[in-house]
C-alpha cells in the first residue's frame, strides 16, 4: 500500500510503502496521512492489511478486533476513522473463510475510497451553485473565499471537501481568490492548501490565522468554506483549532460561513458537540517550535522559551448557530437536525 507522506510537503513529494496495520496506525497517528476523509480511507486499507495478517494466523477474529482497537486509538476527533473501521468489521463478518474475508476487506477498502472521492466531487457541484450566486453579485470581480487548515484533496481521496467548490468554480471559469489561513501550529494551510491551490493554478494568498477577522471587517471575504472532522447530527461542527474564532468573526460581519462535508463525517449518535466531541491534544513541541525548509532539509526551530509550558488543542467546536449551511454530497442543508436528516432519511433515529 502506498501513501503520500504529507509531513514533507510542500518541499518534497515522498511516497511511503505501508505493509502492516501497525505501520498504518503509526502513519495516521504521526500524521503522515491526515484529514478526515483520508484518515477513514487509510483505516479502511489498514483493516485490509490486518486481514492479510489474520489469514496467516489461527485466530482471525481476535486479530481483527485488536487491529480495529489499534487503529481506533490513533486519532480521536475525526469520526471517519471509526466509521470506516465499523464498516470493515461488518462487511468482513459476512465472509465464511479467511480467504473470503480478505477479499471482502479489500473490496470494502476500495469502496470507502471510491465513495469518498465521489462524495467530494458532488460537494463540489453543490458548492459551485453557492459560489456562482455570489459571483453574480460581484460584476466580474473575484469571489474571495476564506478557508482554514487543509480540507483539500490531500485530506480526502480526491477533490477535497472545502476545496471541491473552489476547484469546480475555478475550472468553470469563475474569477476566484482564496485566503488561506496558515493554521498554526502544524501549518496545514500554508504547507498543504497553498501547495494544492498552486498546483491547480488557483489565485490565493496565505495569511496569518489572526488576519481573518480584519479581512472580514473590510469586506474582503465573500464567504468562508471549511471542512470538518466530526459534525453532530444536530449541526455542531468540530474542525481544526481556530475555526470557531473565524465563525464568530463571520457572524459579526455578515459573511456566510459554510461547512463542506461528506456524510461519513456526520456523527449520527452525538447531539451536543461541545460536550461530547473528543478534542485531540497533541504534543507541546508543535506549539513551541516551527518547522520548515532550510538549505535543502527540513528543520525545526524553537520559538517559545524552553521553560514555558504550552498547550496544543487540535480542534474546536463551532456551534450550529454560527453555521450558515452544510454542503454535503446530497445538497446544501441548514445546520440543524431536521434539515440534516431530511437529506439523509435513512439515518432516522
Ligand atoms: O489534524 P488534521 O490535519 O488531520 O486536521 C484535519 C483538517 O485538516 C481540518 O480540520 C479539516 O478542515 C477537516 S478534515 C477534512
Amino acid at each position: 500500500m502506498q501513501l503520500i507522506d504529507q509531513r514533507f510537503l510542500p518541499h518534497q513529494f515522498v511516497i511511503e510503502e505501508v505493509r502492516s496495520v501497525e505501520h498504518m496506525s503509526a502513519a495516521i497517528r504521526e500524521m503522515h496521512v491526515r484529514g478526515a476523509g483520508l484518515i477513514g480511507a487509510s483505516a479502511g486499507y489498514g483493516m485490509y492489511l490486518a486481514a492479510l495478517e489474520a489469514a496467516r494466523q489461527d485466530l482471525f477474529d481476535e486479530h481483527m478486533t485488536g487491529a480495529a482497537a489499534q487503529l481506533r486509538a490513533t486519532r480521536p476527533t475525526a469520526v471517519n476513522l471509526s466509521w470506516a473501521i465499523e464498516r470493515q468489521l461488518q462487511n468482513i463478518a459476512a465472509g465464511k473463510t479467511a480467504e473470503e474475508k480478505v477479499a471482502l476487506a479489500l473490496r470494502t477498502a476500495d469502496w470507502i475510497a471510491d465513495e469518498d472521492a465521489e462524495h467530494c466531487r458532488m460537494i463540489g457541484q453543490h458548492g459551485l451553485q453557492l459560489v456562482r450566486q455570489i459571483a453574480e453579485t460581484k460584476r466580474k470581480k473575484a469571489v474571495n473565499v476564506l478557508t482554514h487548515c487543509n480540507a483539500g484533496w490531500l485530506a480526502f481521496v480526491d477533490y477535497g471537501s472545502a476545496t471541491a467548490p473552489i476547484y469546480a468554480a475555478h475550472d468553470g471559469g469563475l474569477p476566484l481568490h482564496v485566503w488561506v489561513t496558515e493554521t498554526r501550529p502544524r501549518n496545514q494551510g500554508s504547507k498543504l492548501t497553498a501547495w494544492e491551490l498552486s498546483q491547480h493554478c488557483v489565485p490565493h494568498t496565505v495569511i496569518a490565522d489572526s488576519a481573518a477577522g480584519h479581512l472580514m471587517q473590510r469586506g474582503e471575504v465573500d464567504l468562508v468554506i471549511v471542512g470538518t472532522d466530526r459534525t453532530t447530527c444536530t449541526g455542531d461542527v468540530a474542525n481544526k483549532i481556530g475555526t470557531y474564532l473565524e465563525a464568530l468573526a463571520a457572524k459579526a460581519n455578515d459573511v456566510p460561513f459554510y461547512v463542506a462535508l461528506p456524510s461519513s463525517s456526520i456523527d449520527w449518535k452525538m447531539r451536543d458537540g461541545l460536550k461530547e466531541i473528543p478534542i485531540e491534544q497533541r504534543g507541546a513541541d508543535e506549539v513551541k517550535n516551527a518547522d520548515g525548509w532550510c538549505d535543502g532539509r527540513q528543520i525545526a526551530v524553537q520559538i517559545a522559551p524552553g521553560k514555558s509550558p504550552a498547550a496544543n488543542y487540535g480542534f474546536d467546536v463551532t456551534p450550529k448557530e454560527l453555521v450558515t449551511g452544510l454542503i454535503t454530497e446530497r445538497g446544501v442543508c441548514d445546520a440543524n437536525e431536521k434539515s440534516i436528516r431530511s437529506l439523509f432519511p435513512e439515518h432516522a433515529p
